[in-house]
């Protein structure tokens, strides 16, 4: 056969595939989502994540070790509060259960870089992301109390925080709380394009942070839209993001890219806590491999343009790049 161009010469071989790899993943991109909630002496696992645990402070170090040990460096803390009120006020209190995360990680492994989630769900009885008035989110209200609760964080140890609540200005307004209290030099992660997703449920689990009524389709996004992604993460930009995200990670690899073709800042992915169940469960029933199914999630985010990937998998995929099975 006269065939002059043959692709597969290029696959020959596993050193040859690997030379020619397009896209290359490294440790540091990651970033591990970890729950941590108020009492002792507790790693309770939440039924809808297999695997993932929700740890007190007294028992989270024994986690941050294992990722430090297998070459994650990153972690998002999510605050499990023992009570809730309408206003969400222990987000920020100075002894909320974050901050002691914070205080504590930051003392006795300085080594780990911390980012907090700014957001007020987990801290509201109502499980809305601000404050109501009547059955909506105010807007304007919640922009106090999210800057106010970034900056407690900030205070308690956090490197970065990264607001998820998708309330319009918030960037700006908690880029001008820290400036204005001595930490101009803390970097914003933006979830500036945050859909509405049925891809959330096990973490409302986790966070026992679901809506009491309604939806957050008031706030987070349409998911057939992706010129309003565009817009988001350029009024994200404007307002003083320095990372912006992409959220939930797989069904949303067009916008990936076109927001990474789009803005001039690094880009995040967080692949979500039902993108985490989904390959548990198809794992479970033997249906399909765990650690491919990972691979090749997390390879479509970074092809799709990821700087910065959020997963719940952060410490399985470390070893699989050790072990050379993708990276
Ligand atoms: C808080 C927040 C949520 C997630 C990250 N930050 C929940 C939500 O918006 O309902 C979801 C993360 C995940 O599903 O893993 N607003």
């Amino acid at each position: 056969m006269d065939l002059t161009i043959r692709p597969r010469r290029l696959r020959s071989s596993e050193t040859l595939r690997k030379m020619v790899r397009e896209t290359r993943m490294d440790k540091s991109s990651l970033v591990y989502p970890m729950f941590v909630t108020e009492g002792e002496n507790i790693k309770e696992e939440i039924s809808s994540m297999p695997g993932q645990y929700r740890y007190s402070v007294d028992r989270m170090g024994e986690k941050l070790e294992e990722l430090m040990d297998a070459g994650v460096n990153s972690v998002m803390f999510f605050g499990i509060p023992d009570k809730k009120d309408e206003m969400g006020t222990m987000a920020y209190a100075r002894d909320g259960i974050v901050q002691k995360a914070f205080a504590q990680a930051k003392r006795h492994l300085p080594g780990m870089y911390l980012i907090g989630d700014v957001c007020m769900c987990e801290y509201t009885s109502h499980g809305h992301c601000g404050i109501l008035k009547g059955n909506d989110v105010d807007n304007d209200k919640t922009l106090e109390c999210l800057a106010k609760t970034a900056l407690s964080q900030v205070q308690a140890g956090a490197d970065m925080v990264a607001p998820s609540d998708m309330m319009d200005g918030r960037v700006g307004a908690i880029r001008r709380i820290l400036d204005t209290n001595g930490f101009a030099h803390i970097p914003i992660m933006a979830y500036s394009v945050k859909f509405a997703s049925a891809f959330y449920g096990p973490f409302r689990e986790a966070a026992d942070s679901a809506p009491a009524f309604g939806d957050r389709k008031t706030y987070q996004m349409d998911f057939h839209n992706r010129r309003e992604a565009l817009r988001e993460a350029a009024l994200d930009v404007g307002e003083g993001a320095d990372i912006v995200m992409v959220k939930p990670a797989m069904a949303y690899g067009d916008l990936i890219r076109e927001i990474k073709d789009h803005v001039q800042v690094p880009v995040a992915s967080y692949s979500v806590s039902g993108e985490y169940a989904m390959v548990k469960a198809a794992a479970k029933m033997g249906w399909l491999s765990q650690e491919r199914m990972i691979c090749e999630m997390a390879a479509c985010a970074f092809r799709a343009g990821t700087d910065i990937y959020l997963t719940y998998f952060a410490k399985e995929l470390a070893g699989y790049m050790d072990r050379g099975l993708i990276g």
